[in-house]
C-alpha cells in the first residue's frame, strides 16, 4: 500500500511513542474517555478531517477519537508548531498525517486539502484549530458555486498559498469542494480566533453546519488560555534565548484569558510586566492584579519583551520596531502572525541565529531579536502546553465531536457551546489525577442555593 503521510522522519517513531505513553498519565480526561466509550464506539462512521498542532498531546487526542470509532487524517494548523516525533508515531501506528515542522505555506495548505481526502471521496466532520480547515473548504465551495472571486485578489503570501491550492483542487476535482461542503456534519473549534471566524460566518448566513464552540467551554478557554500560556510562555523565550527574565521589563498586549496566563508566565520568572489594553475591563483588571496599564508607544523604546495576546492584527507595527531598543525580544501568541507587523520587516536585514529564531537590523542599528517570525512562540520555539491542561481542552474536543456526530441532525446550522454539565464533568475527570477533593453539596444546601446536588452548579452566566 503506498503510504499516506507526509512526516519529517518515520524513525522517529518509537521516540514519539515514548513520549505519548508519558503523556497519556498526564492527561485522564481523554484516557477516561476511552474506557467510558471504547466499547460502543460513538463515533463509528465519522470521518474527521482534523486540523491542529500536531503535537505529543494532540497525539493523544487523534489515538482517542480512534479508540472511539472515528476514521481521522490530521495536519498541523500551523507551519512551526508540528513535533516530529509525534507526527511519526502517529503515523506509523496507520492515521494519515502531513505536518512538518517549518513545512513551507505552500505545503500547508496542500496538507489541509489532503486530511479531506478519504476513501469514500470526503470528509463529514473537521475538527479544527484556528478555522483554517473550515475556511478552505468553505471558500472553495463558495467560488466553485461562482459565489465570490475573493480569489483573483490575495493580499497576502498566506491567502496566495490559499487560493493556488483552492484552484488546483478546483481544476483536479470538478464540484468537489460543493460535495465536501454537503457531506460535513458538523466543525468543532479550538481556539478564540476560529470561533470568532466561525460566528462572523453564521451572521453573514455563510456556515451551513452546526459548530461547537469548544474554546469557551469554561475548562478550555480558563485553563488551556491561561494556565497553559502561564507555563509556556517563558517556556518558549527560554528555549528561543536563553535570555535572563528576572529584572526584565515585558510587555504583554493583551490582558484576555491568553494575556493573563501570559503575564503571570513573566511575572512567575521575575519580569516587570507592563500590559496594554482597548478594553477598559481587562485594563482595570490588569490594574488590580497589580500591573501597570501602559500604552506601547509610552514604553517601546524601554522595554526588553514584547509579547502579543491579542488575536487582532497590526499591535506592534513597523513604528513600533523602529524604536525599540538594541536586541529587544519580539514575539506574539495569539493565533495568527500578524498582530506583529512582520512583512513590513521583510525589507531589512535578517539573520537568522536558529530555527525559529531571527535577528534583524532596523535601520537605527539596533536589531531585534523575532520569534518564531510572529507565529505563536509557544509552539514554534517551544513545545506548547503541558499534556494536563490540554487534556481539559481535548476532553470538550471529543465530547464535542459526539455531539455532532451523534445527535448533529437536532442541531441547526449555527455555533454552540456544551452544556454546563459536561464542563463540570470535563473539570471532576481531572481532579483525582492531581489529588483535589470535592466538597459534596448537601441536599438542603443544594436546595438553598438553588442547585441539585449533582450540579451544574453555576447558572450559564457566571464568569468564574
Ligand atoms: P481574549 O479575547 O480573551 O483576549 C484578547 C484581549 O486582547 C482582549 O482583552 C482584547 O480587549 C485585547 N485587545 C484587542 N486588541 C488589542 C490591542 N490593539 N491592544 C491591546 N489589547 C487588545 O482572547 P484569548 O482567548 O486571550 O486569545 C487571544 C489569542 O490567543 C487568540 O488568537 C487565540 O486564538 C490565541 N490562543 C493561543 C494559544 C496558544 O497556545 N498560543 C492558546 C489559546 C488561545
Amino acid at each position: 500500500m503506498p503510504k499516506d503521510y507526509v512526516v519529517r522522519d518515520i524513525a522517529l517513531a518509537a521516540y514519539g511513542r515514548k513520549e505519548l505513553d508519558i503523556a497519556e498519565t498526564e492527561m485522564p480526561g481523554l484516557m477516561a474517555l476511552r474506557e467510558e466509550f471504547g466499547a460502543t464506539k460513538p463515533l463509528t462512521g465519522a470521518r474527521i478531517a482534523g486540523s491542529l498542532h500536531m503535537t505529543v498531546q494532540t497525539a493523544v487526542l487523534i489515538e482517542t477519537l480512534k479508540v472511539l470509532g472515528a476514521d481521522i487524517r490530521w495536519a498541523s494548523c500551523n507551519i512551526f508548531s508540528t513535533q516530529d516525533h509525534a507526527a511519526a508515531a502517529i503515523a506509523e501506528s496507520g492515521v494519515p498525517v502531513f505536518a512538518i515542522k517549518g513545512e513551507t505555506l505552500e505545503d500547508y495548505w496542500a496538507y489541509t486539502d489532503k486530511i479531506f481526502q478519504f476513501e469514500e471521496g470526503t470528509a463529514n466532520m473537521i475538527l479544527d484549530d484556528g478555522g483554517d480547515a473550515t475556511l478552505y473548504i468553505l471558500m472553495g465551495a463558495r467560488v466553485e458555486n461562482g459565489e465570490t472571486d475573493l480569489i483573483e485578489t490575495p493580499t497576502s503570501e498566506e491567502e496566495v498559498c490559499l487560493f493556488n491550492q483552492i484552484k488546483k483542487r478546483l481544476k483536479e476535482s470538478p464540484g468537489w469542494f460543493t460535495r465536501q461542503r454537503d457531506a460535513i456534519k458538523g466543525v468543532s473549534e479550538e481556539t478564540t480566533t476560529g470561533v470568532h471566524r466561525l460566528y462572523d460566518l453564521h451572521k453573514k448566513g455563510l456556515l451551513p453546519f452546526p459548530a461547537i464552540n469548544v474554546n469557551d467551554s469554561v475548562t478550555k478557554s480558563k485553563f488551556d488560555n491561561k494556565y497553559g500560556c502561564k507555563e509556556s510562555l517563558v517556556d518558549g523565550i527560554r528555549r528561543a534565548t536563553d535570555t535572563m527574565m528576572a529584572g526584565k521589563v515585558a510587555v504583554v498586549c493583551g490582558y484576555g484569558d491568553v494575556g493573563k496566563g501570559s503575564a503571570a508566565s513573566l511575572r512567575g520568572a521575575g519580569a516587570r510586566v507592563k500590559i496594554t489594553e482597548i478594553d477598559p475591563i481587562c485594563a482595570l483588571q490588569a490594574a488590580m492584579d497589580g500591573y501597570e496599564v501602559v500604552v506601547l508607544e509610552d514604553v517601546v523604546r524601554d522595554a526588553d519583551i514584547f509579547i502579543t495576546t491579542t488575536g487582532n492584527k497590526d499591535v506592534i507595527r513597523i513604528e513600533h520596531m523602529r524604536e525599540m531598543k538594541d536586541m529587544a525580544i519580539v514575539g506574539n501568541i495569539g493565533h495568527f502572525d500578524n498582530e506583529i507587523q512582520v512583512t513590513s520587516l521583510k525589507n531589512h536585514k535578517w539573520t537568522n541565529v536558529k530555527d525559529q529564531v531571527d535577528m534583524i537590523e532596523m535601520p537605527s542599528g539596533n536589531r531585534i531579536i523575532l520569534l518564531s517570525e510572529g507565529r505563536l512562540l509557544n509552539l514554534g520555539n517551544a513545545t506548547g502546553h503541558p499534556s494536563f491542561v490540554m487534556s481539559a481542552s481535548f476532553t470538550n474536543q471529543v465530547l464535542a465531536q459526539i455531539e455532532l456526530w451523534t445527535k448533529g441532525k437536532d442541531y441547526k446550522p449555527g455555533v454552540y457551546i456544551l452544556p454546563k454539565h459536561l464542563d463540570e464533568k470535563v473539570a471532576r475527570l481531572h481532579l483525582k489525577k492531581i489529588g483535589v477533593k470535592l466538597t459534596e453539596l448537601r441536599l438542603d444546601q443544594a436546595d438553598y442555593i438553588g442547585v441539585t446536588v449533582d450540579g451544574p452548579y453555576k447558572s450559564d452566566h457566571y464568569r468564574y
